[in-house]
């Protein structure tokens, strides 16, 4: 009988301990809408969000992550964002299919009273035309709970001419006095793909270096594009081609198997140079595969995005935009620190 009666004591002791720690545990719902899952980059920034999020967990404070696919498709992210906002979350993190779509998403959101996190499509800033604008968004800067946390794609693009520069005969093999160059360009929609186009060859002629652009296509940020794109070009223009320019390492995969293949090799007779530093590209440069990347910094960015998601949860005050460098990454730079 005495041990019955400790038996259940003991029980309704773990059962009030449980429901005391259950009280006090708040858990928040966190909705994340990435663009597209089978994009590479945006692939480790999303793994990146979820495990920071559960390294800042505690007894007190859980969160519950629902990630959705955008599919690239701005209508099925619409569907996913209003899901969202009846499932009742807290806060939301969005990497836009289509940033023209900004105005209309961030309003519902607003409308909804869910705090707000985008990240790495920038929204622009656009005039009563419709041009965009070389200024931060009102639909971000209007809204105080409501930010964008992201790189400057300028700088990737700087980086990636200066890698070229920085080279014994900046870039031009055949001596002719020029760089001939291909561009293999991400979705023309995504101000990463407009920057990085025009300043990595601004770097260039910056820097006092002719150019010559042989051919520019649009990859939309992806390795089997890039590939095909990149031997096209190269048998258009074969010897002709002394740098290709890829707006991301997911292309410059694609386009290091069409050098490879074309019977061509990077650091004899041709440059290739990407963004991200993806693990891959990172081993293509220490091989001397690849001439270079630009680190976009998916740690850097994701944490940001989930420190200020934190805030927001917390209701602190915030920034409306929050920067995140991008990093030169060379075979020297390759083989200091991967
Ligand atoms: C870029 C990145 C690309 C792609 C794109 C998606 O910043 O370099 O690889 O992920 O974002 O918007």
């Amino acid at each position: 009988m005495k041990k019955i009666l400790a038996t259940l004591l003991a029980a309704i002791l773990v059962l009030g301990c449980f429901s005391l720690a259950s009280a006090d545990t708040k858990t928040y719902k966190v909705g994340v809408s990435i663009y597209q899952y089978t994009d590479n980059f945006m692939t480790l920034y999303r793994n990146e969000i979820e495990a920071y999020f559960k390294s800042l967990e505690t007894d007190e404070v859980k969160y519950e992550i629902t990630m959705a696919d955008g599919k690239n498709d701005m209508a099925e992210q619409t569907n996913q964002i209003r899901n969202f906002i009846t499932q009742g979350m807290d806060v939301i993190i969005l990497n836009l299919v289509q940033t023209s779509s900004a105005d209309a998403v961030i309003d519902e959101i607003v409308a909804a009273g869910i705090p707000l996190v985008l990240i790495n499509r920038e929204p622009l800033a656009y005039d009563a035309d419709g041009n965009t604008l070389d200024e931060q968004y009102e639909g971000i800067l209007n809204n105080p709970q409501v930010c964008y946390v992201g790189a400057d794609a300028r700088q990737s693009g700087t980086y990636q001419g200066e890698m070229i520069a920085a080279l014994d005969n900046k870039g031009d093999i055949n001596g002719d006095g020029k760089v001939s160059y291909i561009m293999i360009e991400g979705d023309p929609e995504n101000i990463d793909a407009q920057y990085r186009t025009e300043f990595s060859v601004k770097a260039l002629t910056d820097a006092g270096i002719e150019v010559e652009c042989l051919d520019d296509q649009v990859g939309n940020w992806d390795q089997t594009k890039g590939q095909e794109l990149c031997a096209n070009a190269l048998s258009k223009y074969g010897d002709k081609v002394e740098v290709v320019f890829c707006n991301n390492d997911g292309m410059a995969l694609g386009a290091q198997t069409a050098i490879e293949a074309a019977g061509r090799k990077v650091g004899e007779d041709i440059y290739l140079v990407g963004v991200d530093a993806l693990p891959e590209a990172i081993d293509l440069i220490k091989e001397g595969n690849m001439t270079g990347t630009v680190l976009n910094d998916h740690i850097g960015q994701s944490h940001a995005a989930v420190d200020v998601a934190v805030q927001l949860l917390n209701g602190e005050e915030i920034q409306n935009y929050y920067w995140v460098n991008y990093v030169k990454v060379d075979k020297a730079y390759a083989e200091a620190n991967y």
